[in-house]
């Protein structure tokens, strides 16, 4: 087992391959995940203003900075919300970010979503008239917000990058701008592979880190660490399904960036093992005509209407993504 990889990035930074995921962590709980990941060599972090306790991972850095850690040896990732795509919000969220977590820069800072929404009616402005839905912004497109994050001083944000976007999307925001995104953040696991999208991206020196690596389970299929595949393999090579599936993704020079808020797991979801070729090819085979992308605003409750995928779930949605 090893500790504590890192992979390069365009500009000659780099990244620690394994990082710690915030979605979801609740109050009280993020702090000491923070903190206990930090303790156990983690060095990479993943946050987003919509996660709703930045302050709370601002607290735990605040134990372990410069106790356990410097600042300069953490790296720290966080996303602009969609509700401040509009140019002259970009800065202003960056700060509200930065204060909240008590930091003065951020490591990589993404745009979180390709879409839109109205600012100044919190994080999920209702949509005027249809219950249960979001309001979209159909005026700032990807290339006005790409060009306000590009504007963003290097003194608050050494990189930035994107998430979810797609080939058109990482293409109209190049082309325009001649600026290439350093990341995508993108969900990818054995059941979604973007066999075409690593391919782009790698070949743009995009770095591709991948979220939900464990297949979270939104939509009631049984979670990929129960598949029995993925425990013959971690059975073979006395490890967890987790590390398997973190390996997986390692495997494909992604990083990787796995959510636990239980000590146990942190601990061991950080543990590098590595995978054969045959082990790997396996794991990969669970996601052979099983197509399954978890995240999918058009599905979610209440729904935001935007088609972003191209899934054929989203064939109905009002919106598309702005690109120019
Ligand atoms: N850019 C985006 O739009 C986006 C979207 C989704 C996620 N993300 C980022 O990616 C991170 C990871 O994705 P995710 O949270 O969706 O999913 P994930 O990390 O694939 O899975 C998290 C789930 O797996 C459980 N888990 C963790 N370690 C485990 C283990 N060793 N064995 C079995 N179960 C385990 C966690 O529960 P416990 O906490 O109870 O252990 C949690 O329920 C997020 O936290 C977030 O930082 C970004």
């Amino acid at each position: 087992m090893s500790f504590g990889k890192v992979l390069s990035l365009s500009g000659g930074t780099t990244i620690p391959q394994i990082g710690l995921g915030t979605w979801l962590s609740k109050p009280k709980e993020v702090e000491s995940a923070v903190e206990i990941a930090v303790r156990n060599g983690y060095k990479h972090l993943d946050l987003a203003m919509v996660y709703q306790n930045q302050d709370e991972v601002g607290a735990a850095l605040k134990k372990v900075i410069p106790s356990v850690v410097k600042r300069e040896d953490l790296f720290i990732t966080s996303k602009l919300w969609n509700s401040a795509h509009q140019p002259q919000e970009v800065e202003k969220e960056l700060d509200e970010t930065l204060k909240q977590l008590g930091i003065d820069y951020l490591d990589l800072y993404l745009i979180h979503w390709p879409i839109a929404f109205p600012p100044g009616s919190g994080l999920f402005p209702p949509h005027a008239t249809k219950e249960k839905e979001i309001a979209i912004d159909t005026v700032p497109s990807l290339v006005e917000t790409w060009k306000a994050m590009i504007q963003l001083p290097k003194s608050k944000v050494r990189a930035i990058g994107v998430s979810n976007f797609s080939i058109p999307h990482l293409e109209g925001i190049i082309n325009a701008t001649g600026v290439v995104p350093v990341a995508n953040q993108i969900e990818a696991h054995p059941l979604l592979p973007q066999d075409d999208l690593v391919e782009y991206c790698k070949k743009k020196n995009i770095h591709i880190t991948a979220y939900s690596p464990l297949g979270n389970n939104l939509i009631g299929k049984p979670k990929l660490t129960d598949y029995p595949e993925v425990q013959e393999v971690a059975k073979k090579l006395g490890a967890t399904p987790a590390q398997v599936l973190v390996a997986w993704g390692v495997y494909r020079g992604y990083s990787v960036i796995p959510k636990s808020v239980q000590e146990e797991r942190i601990i061991s979801n950080f543990k590098q093992i590595a995978l054969g070729e045959e082990e790997y090819k396996a794991i990969t085979k669970v996601g052979e005509n099983n197509h399954t992308r978890f995240n999918i605003p058009f599905t979610y409750d209440p729904k935001w209407d935007i088609n972003t995928f191209n899934e054929p779930v989203e064939k109905d949605a009002t919106h598309q993504v702005k690109i120019q």
